[in-house]
C-alpha cells in the first residue's frame, strides 16, 4: 500500500496549514480495512449518481462516465491492481479519487448532496445485509446437518444428564434436535436484525440532509432497501443494527459453544459418545495415542473473541453524541471479525457434524449404568394409584438397594422390587427397559422416537430455502 500523496490532493486539505504527521496518518486512516467494502461502495455510489441525474443535479453524459470509470476501478479492484493509498485515509476516497483521475469533473460531481457519513453508513448496512444472507445459508447447512444425523439416530439411545449426571433416557436424536431449535431461534433472529439493517441513510449527509432536491426512496429502491432512516442524525450517527447482529452472532456462538463442550466430552475415552472425523482433529506433538478435537475446543474459544466485539461495539456506541464521530470507523474490525469467524465456525460444524460417527453401543452402555429408569418406575407406580412422593421415596430405596448390590434396577428380581412396593407387579420390567422408558415419553417434545421423528421433519420444513 503507498502513502505517497501531495497533501494538496487530500480531499479536505483546503484547510489546513500543514501536513498531517505520518503517524497520525496511519491512526486515522481505514483503509487497510475498510477497502473490504469497496465492492459497496461503487454500488452505493451507482445509485447516487443514477439519482442524482435522475432530478437533473447530474449530466447524462457525467453519469455515463461515473458508470465507465466505476466498471473499471470494479475491476481494478476485482483483479488486485488497485492501487490503495493510506494517504487517501478510506475506501470512500481512494475510490472517488481513481474516479477523477480517470473521468475527471464528473469523478467531482459525484459527492454532491452526499457525505462519506452517510456513504459509509450506506456501505455497512449492505455489507452487512449480504453477510447476514450468508450466515443464513451456513446455519442453514449446521441444521440441516443436525436433522440428516437426528433423522438416523432416532431409536440410538443415550443417557440424558443433568447436572451432569445421568438422569433419564432419551433419543440422541432428541438430543440434537435442541441444538436446531436453538439454531432455528438464532436464524429468527437474523431475520428479524435484516430489517432494521435493510434501510437507507444516503441522503442524511454530513448530518442535517441535503440542500438538493434528492429522491431518498429511488436510492433505497435501487439499492433494494426497505426504506430509508427517517432522521438523518440518526441514519448517520447510530450502530445499532450492527450491535443487534453482534449480538445474534454472539448467541449463534454460544450455543454453537454448548454443543462443542459436549462434542469434547463424547470424544473422551469416558465417554466415547461419538467419533469425530480425523480431518476435524489433530494429533499431539509428544503423545502418539492423541487426537484432539480442535475444531470444537477452538470453536468454543472463539466465541470469547466475538462477546468481545458485542462488549467493544456497545462501548464505542455508549458516550457519543450526536451525530457522527470518527470513533464509528472503529466499529469496522470487530463486525468483520465478528462475521468472518461465525462463518467460518458454520462451515466447520456442518461439515463436522455430518462426518460425525454416533456410538449407539456406548450411549448405550452409559445409559445403562446410572439408575436413569428409576422415574420410569416411579411413575409406575403412580399409575397404580401411589402418589408421586411415595413413590419416589419407594424407588430411592429400591436404588440404593441396587446400588450395594451393584447392580441395575432391572437386575433386581420381582420380589426384591415388591419388597419395596406392593403393586410392584410382573410388568414392572418392561417399565425398567431403556425402550420403555422412551417410548412412553409420546408426546409433542417428548424423546419418543416417533416423536422425535415428527420434530426432524418440522425442523426440516422450518428450513429457509436460500
Ligand atoms: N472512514 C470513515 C469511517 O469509517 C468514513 C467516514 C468519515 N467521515 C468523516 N467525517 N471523517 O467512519
Amino acid at each position: 500500500m503507498s502513502n505517497a500523496l501531495n497533501q494538496k490532493d487530500k480531499a479536505w486539505s483546503g484547510r489546513f496549514s500543514e501536513p498531517v504527521s505520518e503517524l497520525v496518518q496511519r491512526y486515522t486512516a481505514s483503509v487497510t480495512f475498510d477497502q473490504r467494502l469497496a465492492l459497496f461502495d461503487i454500488q452505493g455510489s451507482l445509485a447516487h449518481a443514477g439519482m442524482l441525474a435522475s432530478v437533473g443535479l447530474l449530466s447524462a453524459k457525467d453519469l455515463a462516465d461515473i458508470q465507465k470509470g466505476m466498471a473499471q476501478i470494479q475491476q481494478e479492484i476485482e483483479s488486485g491492481q488497485f492501487q490503495w493509498s493510506i494517504a487517501l485515509e478510506d475506501v470512500h476516497l481512494n475510490i472517488e479519487k481513481r474516479l477523477t483521475d480517470l473521468i475527471g469533473d464528473a469523478g467531482k460531481r459525484l459527492h454532491t448532496a452526499r457525505s462519506r457519513n452517510d456513504q459509509v453508513a450506506t456501505d455497512i448496512r449492505l455489507w452487512l445485509r449480504a453477510t447476514i444472507d450468508e450466515i443464513r445459508k451456513a446455519l442453514a447447512q449446521v441444521r440441516l446437518a443436525l436433522i440428516n444425523q437426528a433423522e438416523q439416530h432416532t431409536q440410538t439411545i443415550m443417557p440424558g444428564f443433568t447436572h451432569l449426571q445421568v438422569a433419564q433416557p432419551i433419543s440422541f436424536g432428541h438430543h440434537l434436535l435442541a441444538y436446531a431449535a436453538m439454531f432455528a431461534r438464532d436464524d429468527e433472529r437474523l431475520v428479524d436484525a435484516r430489517k432494521r439493517v435493510n434501510r437507507l441513510p444516503l441522503g442524511a449527509a454530513a448530518l442535517a440532509g441535503s440542500s438538493f432536491p434528492i429522491d431518498r426512496e429511488m436510492v433505497a429502491k435501487t439499492l433494494g432497501f426497505e426504506g430509508v432512516c427517517e432522521n438523518s442524525l440518526d441514519a448517520v450517527s447510530d450502530r445499532d443494527f450492527a450491535i443487534e447482529f453482534t449480538h445474534t452472532a454472539s448467541l449463534i456462538m454460544m450455543h454453537i459453544s454448548r454443543l462443542s463442550e459436549e462434542l469434547i466430552l463424547w470424544m473422551t475415552s469416558r465417554y466415547g459418545f461419538v467419533v469425530l472425523p480425523d480431518r476435524f482433529c489433530t494429533g499431539s506433538s509428544i503423545m502418539p495415542q492423541k487426537k484432539n478435537p480442535d475444531v470444537p475446543e477452538l470453536a468454543r474459544g472463539k466465541t470469547g473473541r466475538v462477546y468481545g466485539h458485542l462488549m467493544g461495539l456497545l462501548t464505542l456506541m455508549k458516550g457519543q453524541p450526536l451525530a457522527y464521530n470518527k470513533d464509528n470507523q472503529e466499529d469496522k474490525e470487530p463486525l468483520f471479525d465478528t462475521a468472518d469467524t461465525v462463518l467460518d465456525t458454520l462451515r466447520a460444524f456442518a461439515e463436522m457434524i455430518e462426518g460425525m460417527q454416533p456410538q449407539p453401543k456406548a450411549m448405550r452402555q452409559a445409559a445403562l449404568e446410572g439408575y436413569a429408569t428409576a422415574t420410569d418406575l416411579a411413575d409406575y407406580l403412580v399409575k397404580k394409584g401411589l402418589p408421586f412422593r411415595d413413590a419416589h421415596e419407594a424407588v430411592a430405596h429400591a436404588v440404593r438397594a441396587a446400588v450395594e448390590k451393584k447392580c441395575g434396577l432391572e437386575d433386581l428380581s420381582l420380589e426384591d422390587l415388591k419388597a419395596f412396593s406392593p403393586l410392584v407387579e410382573a410388568d414392572v420390567h418392561q417399565v425398567l427397559t431403556l425402550e420403555g422408558s422412551l417410548n412412553a415419553r409420546n408426546h409433542l417434545g417428548g424423546t419418543a422416537p416417533e416423536q422425535v421423528k415428527a420434530q426432524a421433519q418440522k425442523a426440516r420444513a422450518a428450513l429457509p430455502k436460500l
